[in-house]
């Protein structure tokens, strides 16, 4: 398959929807895959007319089932270590100035979780399954789940999955706000491009920053975190957005955003 095909960019509006097509294998995560997402992601990101993204799996049993563990076979340190040197699609998701939702439908293991976990925004199915399974496999998380699952949920929450390896339900997920919203599965993608197409709506550049600064509260002492909020709130200053959407407000009707 060609890589448009295995991860498949379909335009919508305002919104990129990027579908990892790779259901005989449950979506997993192989070097043609994450060669074709990053250069989704990328396309997405050059293309002014799409504001938000959503990342979905083909099929109805996985969103991204992990790594291809096919691959780790025969692999040496010295080999894995060349291959994590690439460009991450973790971090190209958290850094995206877009915001990127993902839609879960399924299994959403290992690097399908750290994937979920980089995104801005995760809604599920009521049959998604979520886990850290690396433990069965006598490996960690390498694509950021021990560093960003504790954020997401906390301490114990992380470690009772890392540790455990242990597959939860949707619901469970849900309680443990590691998602935001469950869905049933027909409702999904509707629901997912419907919340994509209402950031979509706003000002691109207070969404771009309002995303870097929240984001920054999890790495950022609260002083340095308020001083990159200032700062960001006067760049919008700047910005033709804001002088729509203010002056869109006090002429009761709505903005007309351009990215400006
Ligand atoms: N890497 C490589 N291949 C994978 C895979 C992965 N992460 N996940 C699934 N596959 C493959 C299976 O090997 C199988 O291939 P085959 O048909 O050539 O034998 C195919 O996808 C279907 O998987 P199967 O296990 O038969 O489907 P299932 O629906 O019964 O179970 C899972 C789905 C996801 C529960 C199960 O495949 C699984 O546990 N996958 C590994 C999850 C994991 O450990 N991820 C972390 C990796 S670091």
């Amino acid at each position: 398959m060609s890589d448009a095909e295995v991860v498949i960019y379909e335009a919508r509006g305002h919104v990129a929807l990027l579908t990892v097509n790779r259901p005989e294998k449950r979506n997993a995560l192989d070097a043609q895959v994450r060669r074709a997402f990053l250069a989704a992601l990328e396309r997405a990101l050059r293309d002014e007319a799409v504001r938000a993204v959503v990342i979905t799996g083909a099929g109805e049993k996985a969103f991204v089932a992990g790594a291809d563990i096919a691959e780790f076979e025969g692999r040496t340190a010295v080999d894995q270590w060349r291959a994590m040197s690439t460009a991450s699609i973790y971090e190209a998701v958290e850094r995206s100035p877009k915001p990127v939702i993902a839609a879960v439908n399924g299994f959403c293991l290992g690097g399908g979780m750290e994937l979920a976990l980089a995104c801005d925004i995760r809604i599920a199915t009521t049959s998604a399954r979520f886990g850290q399974p690396e433990v069965n496999l006598g490996i960690i998380p390498g694509g950021g789940g021990t560093q960003r699952l504790p954020r997401v949920v906390g301490l114990g929450g992380a470690l009772r999955l890392i540790l455990t390896g242990e597959i939860i339900a949707a619901d469970e997920a849900l309680r443990l706000k590691l998602v935001e919203e469950v869905v049933e599965p027909g409702a999904l993608l509707t629901h997912a491009l419907a919340m994509a197409d209402s950031i979509a709506a706003k000002s691109p550049v207070a969404v771009a920053a309002a995303k870097e600064a929240t984001r920054a509260a999890l790495s950022l002492p609260l002083a340095d975190g308020l001083k990159l909020e200032t700062a960001l709130f006067q760049v919008c200053f700047g910005s033709a957005d804001k002088v729509e959407g203010v002056r869109a407000f006090l002429e009761k009707r709505t903005p007309t955003f351009t990215g400006r």
